[in-house]
Parts: C-alpha cells; sequence; structure tokens
C-alpha cells in the first residue's frame, strides 16, 4: 500500500511523527516538494530530531530516502542537516539517500533576494522562512534555474552562477542588503555538492523498480495544503504544490502508483507568517504558548494559534483526496473548559462552507462556531482510542463528520507510542 501524508492546515500539523509512525511498515519514503523551509520534528526512542530536506525514514536503518525532482536543494544546507544528523549517530549513506538529479538548486543569493522580496512588500509580506524557496521556484519556472545534474558539469554551472550573481547583486544593491562574489559562491556551493555527490542518480526509474516490486512507498508533503501555491490562502503561501499530486510530479510517479491520502490536522489551527486566519484566537496562542507548546522548528517564531476551522479542512479533504484524517496535538486542548469549531464563514451575510478565492472577501470572513465541550483530563497516558474521553471522542468525531473523511489516527502527545490507531 503506498501513501501519501499531506498537511491539511498551514503547515506544523505533525506530519513528521506520522510519516515516522508509518515508515515503520514502509520501504521507500520519498520528498516530492518544498526545500529546507519545512521543519519536520520526529522523536524515536526518546531522541528528538530535527529534519529539514532529509525525508523522515532515514531515522531507519533499512528504509530508502529518496528526494525527489521538485524539491528544491539548498546544498549547503543539506549538508549541514546531514552532518548534525550524523553527529546523533544516524548513518547516512548513498545506499540510504537518493537525490534527484532533476531537483533545483537553492543558491545563497536566493535567499538574500528572497529577503529582499520581503523588504520591499512592507506591510504586504508573505512572512517566509527566508530560505529562498520563493526565487528557486521561480528561477524554475523561469527556466533561469540550476539543477542538481548540472553540477557536473562545474564549467558550465560556474557560468550560470556568475551571470545570476550579477542580476542579483543589482536588485541586492538597491536594497542596502549583502551582495554576492560569484567565486566564493561557486566554491561555496561546490563544496557542499561534493559531499552531496555521491548520493546524486536518476532517482525516477528508482522508484519505478519499487513500486513495480510491490514496495510500500510513502510520500512525505511539506509544509500544509493551505500554503499550497494553487489551493492555500494566495498570495500567502509557499512557493510549491503541496497538495496531493504534487507527490506525482515532484517524483516521477503517477496518480496509478497511490492509494491512500492521510491528511494530518491538529486538534486546534495554527499558523506561521502573514496572511488570512479567520478563527486565530488571541487567549488559545496565549494558552498554548505558555505550555510551552507552538513555536516553529525552522525559525523558532511562535505560532499564531486558533479554533479548529472546518471550511479549511472541508477544502483541504476535497483536494487531496484525503481517504484518512490523522488528528494530532489533541493533548494541547486537555484543559480547556469549551472548545469551539468553526463550521462555516459569513461573508456579507452569506453563509460559505468552502474557503473564498477572493484574497479580500477573507477580511470580511466571520466564523460561525460550534461550541462543544472539553474533556479537562489527562489524554497523554492513553494507549488506545478507545481510552480517550468520551467528550474528546466526541470532538473527533464532528470533526470527521464536518470533513466528511474518517479519522485513521489521534496523536496525544510527542512520542512515537502517543500515535493511537483508529479502527
Ligand atoms: P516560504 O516557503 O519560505 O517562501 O514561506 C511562505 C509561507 O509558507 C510563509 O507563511 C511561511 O511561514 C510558510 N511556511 C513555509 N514552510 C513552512 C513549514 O514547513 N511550516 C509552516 N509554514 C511554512
Amino acid at each position: 500500500m503506498n501513501n501519501i501524508i499531506i498537511g491539511l492546515q498551514w503547515g506544523d500539523e505533525g506530519k513528521g511523527k506520522i510519516v515516522d509512525y508509518l515508515t515503520e511498515s514502509s520501504d521507500v519514503v520519498i520528498r516530492g516538494q518544498g526545500g529546507n523551509n519545512a521543519g519536520h520534528t520526529v522523536i524515536a526512542n526518546g531522541t528528538k530530531y530535527v529534519l529539514h530536506l532529509l525525508p523522515s525514514g532515514i531515522l531507519w536503518d533499512d528504509k530508502l530516502n529518496v528526494i525527489g525532482n521538485g524539491v528544491v536543494i539548498d546544498p549547503i544546507g543539506l549538508v549541514q542537516e546531514i552532518e548534525r544528523i550524523e553527529a546523533q549517530g544516524i548513518a547516512i549513506t548513498p545506499n540510504k539517500l537518493l537525490i534527484s538529479d532533476r531537483a533545483h538548486v537553492v543558491l545563497p543569493l536566493h535567499k538574500e533576494l528572497d529577503a529582499a522580496r520581503e523588504a520591499a512588500l512592507g506591510d504586504q509580506k508573505i512572512g517566509t522562512t527566508k530560505r529562498g524557496i520563493g526565487p528557486a521556484y521561480a528561477d524554475k519556472v523561469n527556466r533561469c534555474g540550476l539543477r542538481i545534474v548540472d553540477f557536473l558539469d562545474r564549467e558550465f554551472t560556474s557560468q550560470q552562477i556568475k551571470r545570476r550573481v550579477v542580476d542579483a547583486n543589482e536588485i541586492l544593491v538597491r536594497h542596502g542588503l549583502q551582495t554576492f562574489d560569484a567565486d566564493e559562491v561557486i566554491a561555496e556551493v561546490y563544496a557542499a555538492f561534493e559531499r552531496l555527490r555521491p548520493h546524486v542518480s536518476n532517482t525516477i526509474p528508482a522508484l519505478h523498480t519499487a513500486w513495480k516490486s510491490g514496495k510500500n512507498l510513502l510520500f512525505e508533503g511539506a509544509q500544509g495544503t493551505l500554503l499550497d501555491i494553487d489551493f492555500g490562502t494566495y498570495p500567502f503561501v509557499t512557493s510549491s504544490n503541496t497538495t496531493s499530486g504534487g507527490s506525482c510530479t515532484g517524483t516521477g510517479l503517477p496518480p496509478t502508483a497511490i492509494q491512500g491520502v492521510i491528511g494530518v490536522c491538529k486538534a486546534y489551527t495554527t499558523r506561521v507568517g502573514s496572511g488570512p486566519f479567520p478563527t486565530g484566537d488571541e487567549g488559545l496562542s496565549e494558552y498554548l504558548h505558555g505550555l510551552g507548546r507552538e513555536f516553529g522548528a525552522t525559525t523558532g517564531r511562535p505560532r499564531g494559534c486558533g479554533w479548529l476551522d472546518t471550511v479549511l479542512l472541508r477544502f483541504a479533504c476535497m483536494v487531496n483526496g484525503v481517504t484518512g484524517l490523522a488528528v494530532t496535538n489533541v493533548d494541547g486542548l486537555d484543559e480547556y473548559e469549551t472548545l469551539q469549531i468553526c463550521t462555516s464563514y459569513d461573508i456579507d451575510g452569506e453563509i460559505h462552507t468552502l474557503p473564498p478565492a477572493d484574497r479580500k472577501a477573507w477580511d470580511r470572513a466571520v466564523p460561525i462556531y460550534e461550541t462543544l465541550p472539553g474533556w479537562k483530563s489527562d489524554t497523554t497516558g492513553c494507549k488506545n482510542f478507545e481510552e480517550l474521553p468520551s467528550q474528546a471522542k466526541a470532538y473527533l468525531a464532528r470533526l470527521a463528520e464536518l470533513c466528511d473523511a474518517p479519522i485513521a489516527f489521534v496523536g496525544v502527545g510527542p512520542d512515537r507510542l502517543q500515535t493511537l490507531v483508529v479502527g
């Protein structure tokens, strides 16, 4: 059985934990989009690992991990990540990690261009992770990007980088930002590329061989549906297709290779960066931050928190074709007296059960809530779904009903053992 794991909200849903859990029965774990803007925290055997570009299967000895063609790779960042994870005792060998030769490369200058663009947008800024993701994807679509395969030809790549540095410096000077020396950039990225070179290959035939020979494949989505370049809260989105379709275009495996789509959401909603957040709630934010929860794995930024929004979740389940929901962080609500679930928006007196496309309509969207009783008890020790308090079960049942998708997993804490399997 081949599954995709997708975030259903604005990222940070706890996908890493579900991926790690499902990896046990998988042979290959594949990333197909995004870059090191993603931050997956996985706690395995009591140790905390933060992964950005590496698929979560890297924490296992016997799994193949693939960084697919749809990912944008910052070679310097990836080498740092490999070294950090290796220092935690995980060996990363070429037979354990394959890197697509078609993946595009994030250059140091893309990060500065990201910062320049954000500065130019002023109070309209996206709130990016400043990892250069947007500028790298823009170069890809603009057909002036560099791919990993290009690095095999140093002369060609050096020429391209030199040209790119001239263009970038023009923009950076205007913004009073750091400019680049082409030779330094070339030396720096090549030093990183040399570490990555043994992992580079045409990953598409390897993935098809694994599929055809009946191996279990797991597609690890990064970010979330509402950050999708097509379906998200545009323009406050990332630059890739974070929805299930991105798993095909980002890996070279077709839709017919995929049977299951596990959609991961929190029992409430969070978002980082700018943009609409109708159910955002200061009280809930303060409460969760006070518990030490909801600080970004990549940037450390506190995330905005809000009530569960099933207008957004319903849409996310539709566009991804979710076959099972994984609801994480249920324990975050353990002490709350009463809980709210947003079932629709009132926009100018009209009821909407799906999110609007018009960016201006978001400002006028008033969430309509249903109030449910909290469970006021500790769920972190629950060993199975049946042990959950009845109010928690009712809350989850209502969530599933409003989204028209069945619950497959419930998360009650960060450890692998705190993932409850339903049904
Ligand atoms: P970018 O992907 O760095 O360009 O950022 C675009 C938007 O996506 C910003 O709102 C970021 O905060 C958000 N974003 C990107 N990656 C993640 C993630 O892994 N989790 C949550 N938000 C993300």
